[in-house]
C-alpha cells in the first residue's frame, strides 16, 4: 500500500494536500483506536490511501470545539468572515489542479469535470464570501407605539454529510453558507470520496479559519451520523444524498428538532417538443444526462421526445455519442469515467435489461461494460412502464419515450414522487412556460441542461428534499429569526 500511497504525493504539486487524517478541532488525528478505512480509485479498485474510523468520542470533541469556536465567529464582523472566506477562495484556485487530480483519483470522473468541479466548488466560497457582507434583518412599518425589528442570527453549530458524486461542491455549497453566517459546521464526507473534503479542510485552515470551526470527521456513516443526530448542540443538518438515508435522518432529527436542508433523490423529465431547435436540445439532453457518467441528482433520468422528431433526435444523439472515449479519468481524452462501485454497475445493467426485455430496443453501441467504465446506452422505444422510468438510474443510460401531446406528457412527467429537476426544449415561450409552471419540481432548465450555479437557489419539492442551497435562500438555511417588539 506504501508504494500507492508515494505514488498519489507524487502527482501533486503540493503533497501535503492528500491528507490521510480526520480534521477535528483544529488538529489533524487518527481514530482513537487507529483504525482506518481505505479508499479505492473506482477506475482500477486500486488502494489510493486511508482516513482514520473516527469514534464516537471524536465526533463529540468535534462538536465541544465547533461550539465554542462558533460563539467567537458569530460576533466577529461580517467582513471580517468574509475575508477569510475570500481567503480560502483564493487558495482553492490557486491549488485547482490538485484538488481535481485528487478528485479524479478518488471520485472517477474525468480531469477536466473534476477541474470544473473545483470552479463550481470555489464560486460557493467566493458567493457566500461576499454574501456575508450583505446579511441584515428588517424593520417593520410602525404600528401606533409598537415597533418591531427582526434579527438575522446564526443557527450556531451545524453538520453536513456530504455525498460521494461531487466530493468538493457538495462540501463547500454548505461549510461556505454556514461560516458566512456565523456558523461552525463539521463534515462526514462520503467514505468513498473523502480525500477532497479533506484537502479542502486543509486550505481552509491556511486561509485562517479558526480551529475548531469546521471540522472534517471521517469514518463510518452510522457511527458519525449518530453522534451528530443525538447532540443537541447541532442545531442543524445538511444532508445531500439518497431519499432513503433522507428520511431516516429526518426521523433520527425529531428528538433534538434540528433543521434540515435535504438534497435527495430525483427522476428529472425532459421534454422536447416539435417546434424545438434539435441541436440546441440534442445538447443539452448529452450535458444533463452524461456529466459525471451520469451520476448527478439533476440528470435527466427520462426523455420525452414528440412524435414527429422523434427518429430525428434518437439519430442525432446517437451521433453524438458514437466515438465517446470512457476510461480512466486521468486520460485527457476520456469523456466519462468510471462508475462509483459495482451495485452502481448492477443498477444500470438491470435497468437497460429489464427495458430491453419490455420492447425497448439499443440505437448504437451495445450495453458494454469493462470493469467499472460503461460505454453510454441509448435505448429507443422504452415502454412507460419500465423500471429505468420510475427508478433513477444513476448511470450513463439515455431512454427515450415517445409521447404526442403537452398534456399527456406533463402527466408522464409528474407521475414520480420525486421532484428535482426537469427540462423543457421548445422554441414556444408560452408552452416553454406553461410546462415549467406544470413541472412539480424545484428547477427548471429552458433549452439548456445545466441548471447549477452558486447564486441560483438549488433543490426539491416531494421525495426529492427540503429547503434550498445557493443563492440568498441557501444562507438563510444557516440564519435563525429573532423578532424584538418595542412599546414606545
Ligand atoms: C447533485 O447531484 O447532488 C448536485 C449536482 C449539482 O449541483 O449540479
Amino acid at each position: 500500500m506504501k508504494l500507492v500511497l508515494e505514488c498519489v504525493s507524487q502527482m501533486l504539486n503540493d503533497p501535503k494536500l492528500f491528507c490521510q487524517k480526520a480534521y477535528i478541532s483544529g488538529e489533524w488525528v487518527d481514530a482513537s483506536d487507529d483504525q482506518v478505512i481505505l479508499v479505492n480509485n473506482p477506475f482500477d479498485e486500486s488502494i489510493i490511501g486511508s482516513v482514520p474510523a473516527c469514534k464516537a468520542i471524536q465526533v463529540n470533541d468535534a462538536i465541544e470545539s465547533a461550539q465554542s469556536a462558533q460563539q467567537d465567529w458569530a460576533r466577529m464582523s461580517s467582513i471580517a468572515r468574509s475575508d477569510v472566506l475570500a481567503a480560502w477562495y483564493e487558495l482553492i484556485c490557486q491549488n485547482q489542479d490538485d484538488l481535481a487530480r485528487i478528485m479524479t483519483l478518488e471520485q472517477g470522473k474525468p480531469l477536466h469535470e473534476a477541474l470544473s468541479e473545483i470552479h463550481y466548488a470555489a464560486s460557493f466560497v467566493r458567493w457566500y464570501g461576499e454574501e456575508a457582507r450583505r446579511l441584515s434583518g428588517h424593520v417593520m412599518q410602525p404600528d401606533g407605539d409598537h415597533r418591531v425589528v427582526v434579527l438575522k442570527e446564526a443557527v450556531g453549530v451545524t453538520a453536513a454529510i456530504t455525498p460521494w458524486n461531487f466530493p468538493s461542491a457538495m462540501v463547500t455549497r454548505k461549510v461556505a453558507p454556514a461560516l458566512a453566517a456565523g456558523c461552525a459546521m463539521i463534515v462526514k464526507p462520503s467514505e468513498l470520496t473523502p480525500f477532497s473534503a479533506l484537502a479542502l479542510a486543509a486550505l481552509a485552515e491556511r486561509a485562517g479559519v479558526p480551529p475548531g470551526l469546521f471540522s472534517v470527521v471521517t469514518g463510518d456513516a452510522r457511527e458519525i451520523g449518530e453522534g451528530l443526530l443525538k447532540s443537541s448542540i447541532v442545531r442543524k443538518l445538511s444532508f445531500t444524498g439518497s431519499t432513503a438515508i433522507g428520511k431516516y435522518l429526518m426521523a433520527q432529527s425529531a428528538d433534538t428538532v434540528k433543521r434540515l436542508t435535504l438534497e435527495l433523490g430525483g427522476n428529472a423529465p425532459l421534454v422536447v417538443f416539435n417546434d424545438a431547435d434539435l441541436d440546441v436540445a440534442v445538447d443539452g439532453i448529452i450535458a444533463s444526462k452524461f456529466r459525471n457518467a451520469g451520476q448527478t441528482c439533476v440528470c435527466t433520468n427520462r426523455a420525452y421526445v414528440q412524435s414527429e422528431v422523434y427518429d430525428e433526435v434518437c439519430l442525432k444523439i446517437a451521433k453524438k455519442l458514437e466515438g465517446i472515449i470512457v476510461g480512466n479519468g486521468l486520460d485527457p481524452a476520456v469523456a466519462i469515467g468510471p462508475l462509483i462501485n459495482d451495485m452502481a454497475v448492477s443498477k444500470v445493467k438491470s435497468h437497460v435489461e429489464d427495458a430491453l426485455s419490455r420492447g425497448a430496443r439499443i440505437v448504437g453501441d451495445e450495453l458494454t461494460i469493462n470493469g467499472r467504465v460503461i460505454l453510454p446506452v441509448l435505448l429507443a422505444d422504452v415502454p412507460s412502464d419500465a423500471l429505468i422510468a420510475t427508478e433513477e438510474t444513476f448511470g450513463p443510460v439515455l431512454p427515450l419515450f415517445r409521447f404526442e401531446t403537452e398534456q399527456e406528457v406533463i402527466q408522464l412527467a409528474n407521475a414520480t414522487p420525486f421532484g428535482l429537476a426537469g427540462y423543457v426544449f421548445s422554441r414556444d415561450v408560452s408552452r416553454a412556460w406553461r410546462v415549467s409552471e406544470a413541472f412539480e419540481c424545484g428547477m427548471v432548465g429552458i433549452n439548456t441542461g445545466a441548471i447549477s450555479m452558486a447564486s441560483a437557489p438549488f433543490g426539491g419539492i416531494k421525495h426529492s428534499g427540503l429547503g434550498r442551497e445557493g443563492g440568498s435562500a441557501g444562507i438563510e438555511e444557516y440564519l435563525e429569526m429573532k423578532t424584538l417588539h418595542f412599546h414606545l
